[in-house]
């Protein structure tokens, strides 16, 4: 029996056009580009105007995404957004960016995982595509999680950007030269016991305001290296690969030394981690989506190589996704 694949046929960003430098920021927030430097590796952030919505960055990432793949949304029938910054409480934004592209078929929803949103959208579309309910999904990542920080908390409000980071999967029956080509295998995980490491302290049932992100950062970074590590080994053994197969690993990118320290612990090349976290800072749920569509625009992804993609955030949640490009 032939299975059905999600071929990856494009990607494609869209980021907001004000760009903050960490010297920028330090002369209205308490800190330095020394500091920001050293403990996290970003430099800079874009952020969004008040006009830019989510859902402004998601169109602009998905009609990127969308040509490069040489398709139009006739194509698509199904839509996955992951945000944690929807546009409005309700509707999904994934149904605004649906009108948007003027599509009047298939079927749009919101993912929300917060950072681990992008790989939790990529898993849930790859379902959809695999049991025949969808043909051509578009998986976007989009956030203006500027809006959810308090600007008075130095500790969080340095280290988050804005953008958006898009791909068109396409199911293709699995055979031939498209036998082990698109998704492979992905694995997901949640434990919200941990709720009170990284939250946002409002909502709709609790405060009736969209409230602001809080952090426990030295929890968060140990359990993100160990979470990371173990994921990545688990979707791993379950495609019967090892990180020698590895030729990309795009991770999601909250922290430089995060990254350092998973590679580490799963001793892979750091010359192979796609590393945007020093231009993005974290984007949340577009943070993988943004730093594929470099990779795969400058030339480094080419079609055949292995692509490993993993992120950990609020919840906890977290996830990877092995992609054979
Ligand atoms: O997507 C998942 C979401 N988040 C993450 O993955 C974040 C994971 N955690 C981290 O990346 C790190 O824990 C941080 C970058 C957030 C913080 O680094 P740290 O080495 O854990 O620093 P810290 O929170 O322990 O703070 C050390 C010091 C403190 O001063 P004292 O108490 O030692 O005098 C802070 O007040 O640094 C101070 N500090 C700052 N100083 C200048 C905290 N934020 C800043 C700042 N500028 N922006």
């Amino acid at each position: 029996m032939t299975v059905t694949r999600s071929v990856i046929r494009g990607c494609g960003s869209h980021l907001p056009s004000r760009l903050v430098t960490n010297e920028e920021l330090a002369k209205t927030v308490d800190t330095t580009d020394e500091w920001i430097t050293s403990r996290t590796g970003i430099k800079q952030r874009y952020l969004v105007g008040d006009d830019e919505l989510t859902s402004d960055l998601a169109f602009g990432a998905a009609n990127a995404a969308l040509e490069q793949a040489g398709m139009t949304p006739d194509d698509i029938d199904l839509i996955v957004l992951a945000t944690t910054s929807a546009d409005e409480t309700f509707p999904a934004t994934a149904t605004t960016l649906q009108a948007r592209l003027g599509m009047d078929h298939g079927f749009a929803f919101d993912i929300q995982a917060v950072c681990s949103g992008f790989v939790y959208a990529l898993s849930t579309a790859d379902s959809f595509l695999a049991t025949g309910k969808a043909k051509a999904a578009l998986v976007v990542g989009a956030e203006s999680f500027s809006k959810l920080l308090d600007w008075d908390d130095r500790g969080t409000c340095v280290l988050f950007g804005d953008g958006a980071g898009a791909v068109v999967l396409e199911a293709q029956p699995g055979e031939g030269t498209n036998a082990d080509r698109g998704i492979i295998a992905t694995k997901l995980h949640s434990d919200g016991r941990l709720h009170d490491a990284l939250y946002v302290d409002g909502g709709p049932s609790s405060t009736q305001t969209t409230g602001k992100v809080r952090m426990k950062g030295k929890e968060v970074f140990r359990h993100a290296v160990e979470n990371l590590a173990s994921v990545v080994r688990e979707v791993l053994d379950e495609a019967g690969m090892t990180m020698d197969d590895i030729d990309w690993l795009v991770p999601h990118q909250a922290n430089k030394r995060i990254l350092d320290a998973t590679a580490r612990r799963l001793n892979f090349d750091p010359d192979k981690i796609v590393v945007t976290v020093d231009r993005h800072a974290n984007t949340s749920a577009a943070s993988v989506p943004l730093a594929l569509a470099e990779a795969v625009g400058d030339g480094r992804i080419q079609p055949g190589h292995l692509v490993l993609m993993e992120a950990m955030g609020g919840g906890f949640t977290w996830g990877a996704c092995l992609a054979r490009w």
